[in-house]
């Protein structure tokens, strides 16, 4: 295997664009058992024009990233949450779920051999880690492929939302992301697809990103289109949907966890109508990507709902946003077992 040679890179102008990392890992599934995967320098893949990934897009991947700590140590955030949730979405779509171990092994291997690539502590960029699966082989009829490949890729990546931690507008979406019981909860390819237009159409009217309705009634919140939604009540609760429709967000656990915890607030995951939101003090969405990003406005056809002090974001989110990237760097003492050390 041939090494890149690592780039020139300005870890402190990031954005979510493409990087070259010097490799990736790439196991095969055939007759009904997975290699023992390798790692390759090459950053493209030779597939059949009839894979099942391109026409049925039975696809599935996962979000994660690599850390670097303040005395330069690299640790991964809660990995074991997105091994188990990746098997949850390739089942849900007839794909072959890889093993925890052979995840976790994955991702360890693709995040050392790229070590030069996670950006230093003081740039609160990080390595972006994409797992994914695809059916691969001749396939013309709708049914699983016989054959897949597992993969992981790593690139540096910046913020996701540009805004950061300053309050953005968000548009209620129209349209649906997922069906009522549809794949609205498991990661795959499609959900990503159908999002796109709504995206577009927010964006095209200044609005930093959507939020979509329940699919089946359209009258409570579910989710952003690559995050979760979390807000502050005027009481001070905590407040996070309960959707059969949404991904379960690895950090929006998290945060139900450190509000709990850390913070002593009262938690709770329950419907959140939309008219109820003008019992909140605060919104904002959560995930890997958007770690967490705060709502300055939510509208919804003509009723426009504010949240916190224009242009601030809330103190309880900007605490949420400490505590959670703080154990996220390393500079806060993590619950046991949501760290792992990579070196
Ligand atoms: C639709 C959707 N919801 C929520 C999230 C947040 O999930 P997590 O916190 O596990 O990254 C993501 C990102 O992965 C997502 O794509």
């Amino acid at each position: 295997m041939i090494k890149q040679p690592t780039p020139l890179i300005d870890f402190t102008n990031l954005t979510y664009h493409y990087v070259r990392t010097n490799v990736n890992y790439v196991s095969y599934y055939k007759d009904g058992l997975w290699d023992e995967g390798q790692l390759q320098a090459e950053d493209s893949l030779r597939i059949n024009i009839l894979s099942t990934t391109f026409h049925y897009g039975q696809q599935a991947f996962e979000g994660m990233k690599a850390y670097r700590t303040k005395e330069g140590k690299i640790q991964l955030f809660r990995p074991y949450e997105n091994a188990v949730r990746f098997q949850k979405s390739c089942q849900r779509i007839m794909m072959p779920p890889v093993s925890v171990e052979q995840f976790m092994d994955a991702v360890i291997r693709v995040v050392e051999q790229n070590s030069e690539f996670v950006p230093p502590y003081e740039t609160q960029a990080t390595l972006y880690i994409r797992p994914y699966m695809i059916g691969v082989g001749p396939n013309l009829v709708l049914a699983p492929s016989k054959e897949y490949i597992f993969g992981v890729v790593v690139m540096p990546v910046g913020l996701f939302f540009k805004s950061g931690l300053t309050p953005a507008d968000f548009l209620v979406s129209e349209f649906d992301r997922a069906a009522p019981h549809g794949t609205g909860a498991v990661k795959i390819g499609g959900n990503y697809a159908a999002s796109m237009y709504p995206n577009y159409i927010a964006k095209s009217q200044g609005f930093t990103d959507c939020i979509y309705l329940d699919p089946a009634t359209h009258t409570r919140i579910d989710e952003g289109g690559a995050a979760n939604f979390f807000a502050i009540r005027k009481d001070g609760v905590f407040v996070s949907p309960k959707s059969s429709s949404i991904l379960p967000s690895i950090t929006k656990l998290s945060l139900l966890d450190i509000a709990k915890n850390y913070l002593h607030l009262e938690v709770l995951e329950t419907e959140i109508y939309i008219e109820d939101l003008t019992l909140f003090d605060e919104a904002a969405t959560c995930g890997t990507a958007a770690i967490i990003t705060p709502i300055g406005s939510l509208t919804h056809h003509d009723t426009v709902y504010h949240f916190g002090t224009k242009g601030q974001v809330g103190h309880v989110t900007k605490r949420l946003y400490e505590v959670l990237t703080g154990i996220q760097f390393g500079d806060i003492t993590p619950p046991h077992n949501w760290i792992l050390s990579i070196e």
